[in-house]
């Protein structure tokens, strides 16, 4: 099967003939295929990882069920954030040691990650045999959520951006910071003009005010609508709030511990423009090819 998708195309063999147990999946119509959806960053440190914790718990306490995927290869550290210990990631469901679903960890609210910055690039020693029954797994597992939150890392690289570009959205991450800045606009030009991107959508974090988003985004949609074919979103501003870096320290979500608190207001602001986002397309969101499209041109393939 070849799927045209935003000018990437998709090649899977049939899907029936590779899914063991076809008979115990729910019939076609009834699958709701989750959203998914990359915080990516041409910066690091922007607060991707504290934006896909919180805006995941807001979301999860807005009843929908949410898998966080813990893709930072470098600097993951969702699990630190969030005072989890993993005992298990992605490298043991590649040894065979646990299935997909054995290793997925349970956050605060009804939040579900999956442990895969380690793993994620071993994936590209698999056989065919053995993908194919890791894309059935990481499927099945996909069936069960509502919105699927990818940590990426930040960068330009192809193994970071094959990964995001797979997603339904992209949506990346800025700070007032003038570095910040001139690092996201090279992001979008990457997305632009080598992976044929046409729009994603932007975070402006740590500002002082909701005015301050507004106009970062305002500065950085002009020089991309100058330059870049590529069409630019505002998603929210999320305030600079002392409590957020407090409650880092002792490992707890400000969303949880301080609903109130300025940041928290934006997480959940950024959680209802998320359960707002358009519905996937049929050829797009697909938990099924954004797997296919990752093990067979994306990040997993380990090119850089
Ligand atoms: N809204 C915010 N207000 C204050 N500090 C923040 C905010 N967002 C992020 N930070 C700070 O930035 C640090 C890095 O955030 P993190 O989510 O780990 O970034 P990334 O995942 O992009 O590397 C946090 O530990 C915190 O100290
Ligand atoms: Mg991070």
């Amino acid at each position: 099967m070849t799927i045209q998708s935003n000018d990437k195309v998709i090649t899977l063999s049939s899907r029936k003939s590779f899914r063991p147990g076809t008979r115990d999946r729910l019939p076609e119509p009834e699958r709701r295929p989750a959203r998914i959806v990359s915080i990516t960053s041409g910066k690091g440190g922007v607060g991707k990882t504290n934006i896909v914790a919180n805006l995941g718990y807001q979301l999860s306490r807005a009843g929908k069920r949410v898998l966080i995927l813990d893709a930072d290869l470098g600097l993951g550290n969702l699990d630190i954030l969030l005072g989890l210990a993993p005992r298990h990631n992605l490298s043991h469901v590649l040894t065979g040691e646990k299935h997909i679903r054995d290793i997925v960890i349970q956050g605060p609210g009804q939040l579900q990650i999956l442990p895969a910055a380690s793993g994620i690039q071993e994936l590209t020693h698999l056989t065919s045999d053995q993908k194919m029954s890791m894309l059935y797994e990481l499927d099945r597992l996909l069936d069960t959520v509502d919105i699927f939150l990818i940590d990426s890392a930040a960068g330009i690289s192809s193994n970071v951006l094959d990964f995001s570009v797979s997603a339904q959205e992209i949506v990346v991450v800025v700070t007032p910071e003038p570095t910040s800045i001139t690092d996201a606009y090279a992001l979008m030009k990457v997305l632009s003009t080598k992976y044929a991107e046409k729009t994603c959508r932007l975070i402006v974090n740590q500002v002082a005010s909701e005015q301050e988003g507004r106009e970062i985004f305002r500065q950085l949609n002009l020089v991309a609508q100058k330059f870049l074919a590529i069409k630019m979103e505002y998603f929210g501003c999320v305030l600079q709030d002392a409590n957020l870096v407090r409650y880092v320290k002792q490992q707890r979500l400000i969303s949880q511990a301080d609903p109130e608190s300025p940041a928290s207001y934006g997480f959940k602001n950024l959680a209802r423009r998320t359960m707002a986002l358009p519905t996937a397309k049929a050829s797009q969101g697909d938990p099924l090819l954004f797997w296919g499209h990752i093990f067979q041109n994306g990040a997993m393939s380990h090119k850089s």
